[in-house]
Order: structure tokens, then sequence, then C-alpha cells
């Protein structure tokens, strides 16, 4: 078969992880075909060389922005618009035919008969279905067609302000004309699940071969026992608790000791957990603030106000913070309505420090501190 290959992007060290797990995903079922991650030049060098020795390719491309504040909006998602990054696929011409995943995507059951598909073939959105979702498709990188693309958005915009809105209408004819370009829902499977569909969710579950945690709440961004090596599974999630509990075991066993404190973000954090290991309440709230990061802002990278050390402040801030202070609430979205909202633990664990009055004991691998310290992080090692 000609040379095929399946691409994912991460524009930061958070959506790298997903990006990891998805690789080994599809290491762990046997696919014979190329793994390519494009990068951003906002991935930090120390995750850079961990996705090299996982991907066959790490090619760094330019931030695709549609600086789409109004459709965006609409979507509730304001960090999307980097999603026109996507459209770099179509430069990866050393390939005949690829399938683009979302690095929030994870293959079950492999799926490489895809590359037999043609472009643009997707599966439907779930919640409009004369749409593709653009987590996952089918594709022919050509040069021309990225031109074509990039022009076409510049003139026409994108109705949601991402790459679906523009991929939907460069590629209108997907609704009614070709059924084979239509991918089975089990392709591109959407992880939350509403009341209608939950029964064929269960019914059909063993036939999932993609599963996408479309939607702000990723698996990354739930909680996880280190210790116990088990995720929390929000109610949203239950009906696949399992696949949840699955990213996270590829994490332990793939990804986790790859990571290093050079890394950004969440994945700087997660790199001084010890696995099987209790945690002390500080690094808790250290990974909860982390995640809260991560939900509000979409990429916690690059802007420098969600660098460790304004993060570790924000603890310390916290744990001053009288009990009775008010919470700060959280958004009105419902993806998070299920999961504690990190400040919450943080305040909890406020208090019972307060209560208790105790001396803060030492965060695994920190160095020996009087007052909370970050845990093992030096401003001057941290990579952008
Ligand atoms: N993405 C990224 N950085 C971001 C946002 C998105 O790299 O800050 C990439 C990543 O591959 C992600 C895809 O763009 O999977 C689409 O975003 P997301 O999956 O969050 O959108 P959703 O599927 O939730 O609508
Ligand atoms: C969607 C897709 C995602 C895409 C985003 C922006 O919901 O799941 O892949 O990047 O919208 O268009
Ligand atoms: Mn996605």
């Amino acid at each position: 078969m000609s040379k095929c290959a399946w691409v994912t992007l991460t524009t930061n060290d958070a959506y790298s992880l997903g990006a990891m797990v998805l690789a080994h995903s599809l290491k762990r079922v046997g696919t014979v075909h190329d793994l390519v991650v494009m990068i951003t030049p906002t991935v930090s060098e120390a995750m850079r060389s961990r996705l090299r020795e996982v991907f066959n390719l790490v090619q760094e491309v330019n931030v695709l922005d549609s600086k789409d504040a109004t459709n965006l909006a609409i979507l509730a998602r304001p960090e999307l618009g980097i999603t026109f990054t996507k459209l770099h696929a179509w430069k990866l011409v050393q390939y005949e035919k690829c399938v683009f995943l979302d690095s929030d995507t994870l293959v079950i059951q492999n799926c490489d008969e895809l590359m037999e598909r043609e472009e643009l073939s997707a599966a439907p959105e779930v919640c409009w279905p004369d749409c593709f979702n653009s987590g996952v498709f089918v594709y022919r990188p050509n040069e021309a067609t990225f031109t074509s693309i990039i022009e076409f958005a510049a003139k026409n915009g994108s109705f949601d302000g991402g790459d679906q809105g523009i991929l939907n209408s460069y590629f209108s004819q997907w609704a009614h004309t070709d059924i084979t370009k239509h991918l089975p829902y089990t392709y591109n499977t959407a992880a939350f699940a509403v009341y209608s569909y939950l029964p064929a969710f269960k019914e059909f579950k063993n036939k999932i071969k993609i599963l996408h945690f479309a939607g702000k709440v990723k698996p990354w961004l739930l909680n996880f026992n280190s210790e116990t090596k088990q995720a929390s599974i929000p109610p949203m999630f239950t009906h696949c608790g399992d696949f949840i509990q699955l990213w996270w075991n590829i994490f332990c066993d793939n990804v986790h000791q790859r990571l290093s404190d050079q890394m950004a973000g969440l994945a700087g954090a997660l790199a001084q957990v010890r696995l099987g290991e209790p945690r002390s309440s500080e690094q808790e709230a250290y990974e909860a603030s982390m995640r809260r990061q991560c939900w509000e802002s979409g990429n916690i990278d690059y802007t420098g106000k969600d660098s460790f050390d304004n993060i570790w402040k924000k603890i310390q801030e916290t744990l001053e913070m009288k009990p009775e202070a008010p919470a700060k609430s959280a958004d009105d979205d419902n993806d998070k309505s299920s999961v504690t909202p990190p400040e919450i633990e943080i305040k909890a664990t406020a208090q019972k420090l307060i209560a208790s009055n105790v001396t803060t004991p030492k965060p695994a691998r920190s160095t020996n501190k009087p007052t909370p310290q970050p845990p093992a992080r030096q401003k001057s090692k941290k990579s952008k």
C-alpha cells in the first residue's frame, strides 16, 4: 500500500499529553502506518524530544488562528481559533493518504482500513449530523488543496470560528453526495453522552474504534489518583468510564515516565507525581489548579500568566484566604458541572491546613524549604 499516516496536532504541552496517549493507543492496536504530530513553536523543547521518540515525524508548523471571536463565542470555545493550524495537515505531501485525529481521540481498535477511504471522509457531528466532525477525517495531502482551503477561509470565514466550520463549508458536498465518505459513527464516537443516544452507546459500545473526548473536559483534566492509578469518572462519563481508565492506563504505562519537570503546565506537574505513592495535599492542590487553568484557557503554556510560579503563588494566596471568603463561581458550561471545581478543593485543603495548623509537608522531590514551595521546579529551568 502507498505511504499513509495518522496525523495529529498539538500547540502546547497539555494537548501533547493527549497526543502521546493517542500515539500509544495506535501502537497498542498494531497499526502499520506512520505516526505524525504537527507542533507549533509553543510546545516546549522537553516535550518535543519526547514526541520524537513516539512519532515517526514531528513537524513544526506555524500557528494559524481564525481570530474569529464572534463565532468562537457562539461555539463557547474561545480557544479554538487556533485549530485552523490543523489545515497544515494538507502540506504533508510525503504521504499519499492520511487520517487526521484530534489529540483528544483514543483509538480503541485497529482501524487501518480507514486509509482505503477517499478525501474527504468523516463521521457525522453528533449535534448536527448534516455536518461532519473534524476530529477524525481521511484526506489526501496536497499543497494546492491547502492553498485553496486557506483562500476559501480568507474569503468566507468559518461559521464556528474553527477548522470544522471551514472544512464543512469547503467540503460541503459531504452531506449529500457520496455515502462512502460518511464514516460510521464508531470511527468518531463522542465520549459525552446525552439521554437520547445513551442506549445506542451501550448497544454499540463494543464496536467503537475511535473515541473522541470532544468538549472542554479532556481526560487529562479529570482528577486522577496517582496512588491507585484510578481516574475519577464524572457522572457525565459513567457510560465510558472504562475508556477513560484506558486513557490513564496508557498514560501510566507509556507516557508518565517520559515526562519531565522541564515541561510546561500540567505536563510538568504530572512529571513530579510518583505513581503508586501517596501525594501531599499541596501537590493535589497544585495539580487541581493546573487543571483549572487548562479548562479556562484551553492552552496554558505560552502567555506566561500560567507559569509554574504564578500558579504556586495563587495556591499560596488561596491557602491564606479566609475560610468564609466566597469561591469564584465556576462558569456556566455544562461540561464542568459534574466535576469539583479545583478552587473548592484548594479551599478545602486550605481549611484543613488552617484548622490543624500543620507545617506544610515537603512535596516529593522538592528542596527542603520552610514554607510551601513549588515542587522541584525552578523558574530558570522552564522552557516555553
Ligand atoms: N488543539 C491544540 N491546542 C489547543 C486547542 C486545540 O493543539 O489549544 C488541537 C488538538 O489537536 C485538539 C484539536 O486542536 O484535539 C481540536 O480541539 P479540541 O479537541 O479541544 O476541540 P473539540 O473536539 O473539543 O471541539
Ligand atoms: C469541533 C471538533 C474539533 C474542531 C473544533 C473547531 O467540535 O471536534 O475537531 O477542531 O470543533 O472547529
Ligand atoms: Mn477534539
